[in-house]
């Protein structure tokens, strides 16, 4: 089971991190894919339109991506009542000072104000813990910004089994190392740094966005000698034009390879690699989007309630 808030279109970072990682587990995996759109209100409640538009964007970004909706679940948070639900019991055993002293808290707050120091922002990391548990997810494949999440999430489970018996389970952090892909300027590849290139981009606004990246600021004139390892130009080159990355090196090195040549080049490749995607992307529509998730919907609340029911039991709400 794994989730993103829905805050705007998707980058190829996100393609060749998260996503690849998402569309690759076997047959056998039973898995949940939670649009959080929820969680998307802890620090944006006050554009719920935004939140709206970019759900549907986000599971284009995730179809075009390879997410087949035949295989896996994908599904709206707020559609399941059940995460609410059992994001109010949880509230009553979890000590407030470990959502305080979870890092992201004060980060965030640091970082975004106190507009967002909210009750709701305060439980961020329960209820991701509820969008797990709900499901019992073993295996949360995440970025390792999420860790302290998911090891908040376990002590909660292992205090709600202590209280009331066996019925939630433990997940678990399935980390894989992500290739560092920079943006447009250099930094880590960031829609708030508008350094991105998009999923959703056409093939002329990513050659645009290609032309305008920075490269080695020593070599000015075309002949002069490259540094590939500082130049974001040449670490795109790995996404998807493997084979010619240690030629490309070579020629930068020598001064043989200009930036603008080097710069059509990688225009061309990734273009070439993004054309199915975003074939895939434009076959799609919100209408299809809109089926896609009540189908997700209904299919994730059948295992909600399930253990919802277990969670009640537990704790004596039922006669
Ligand atoms: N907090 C996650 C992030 O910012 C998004 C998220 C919400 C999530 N619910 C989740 C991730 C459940 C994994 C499982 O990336």
């Amino acid at each position: 089971m794994s989730g993103m808030r829905p805050s705007g279109r998707l980058h190829i970072g996100h393609l060749v991190g998260a996503l690849a990682q998402w569309v690759n587990y076997p047959d056998s995996v039973d898995a949940f894919f939670e649009i959080a759109d929820l969680h998307a209100f802890t620090t944006k409640y006050d554009d719920p339109q935004a939140i709206r538009d970019d759900s549907d964007e986000v599971v284009l970004d995730w179809l075009a991506a390879g997410l087949d909706p035949q295989r896996a679940t994908i599904f709206l948070q707020t559609a399941i009542p059940e995460i609410f639900e059992l994001h109010t019991y949880l509230s009553m055993i979890v000590p407030v000072a470990w959502l305080q002293r979870v890092p992201t808290y004060k980060e965030q707050i640091e970082a975004l104000g106190a507009d967002i120091a909210t009750y709701g922002f305060l439980g961020y990391p329960l209820l991701q813990l509820c969008d797990i548990a709900v499901f019992r997810a073993d295996s949360v494949p995440v970025g390792r910004d999420q860790l302290s999440h998911l090891e908040f999430g376990r002590e909660v489970v292992r205090r709600f089994n202590f209280l009331y018996g066996p019925t939630l389970v433990e997940p678990t952090a399935t980390l894989s190392e992500f290739p560092a892909v920079p943006g447009t300027d250099g930094r880590k590849m960031s829609k708030s740094y508008g350094n991105t290139i998009d999923i959703a981009d056409d093939a002329e606004t990513t050659t645009k966005k290609v032309r305008a990246m920075i490269t080695d600021p020593l070599k000015v004139r075309r002949n002069d000698p490259g540094r590939p390892e500082i130049c974001p130009v040449f670490a795109l080159h790995h996404l998807a034009n493997a084979a010619r990355v240690a030629l490309i090196e070579e020629r930068c090195r020598s001064g043989e390879l200009g930036c603008v040549a080097c710069k059509g080049e990688l225009a061309e490749t990734l273009n070439a690699w993004l054309a199915p995607v975003r074939a895939r992307r434009a076959s799609l529509d919100r209408e299809r989007v809109a089926q896609i998730l009540a189908a997700g919907n209904e299919k994730a609340r059948v295992v909600a309630r399930a253990t919802l029911r277990d969670v009640r039991r537990a704790m004596k709400l039922v006669p």
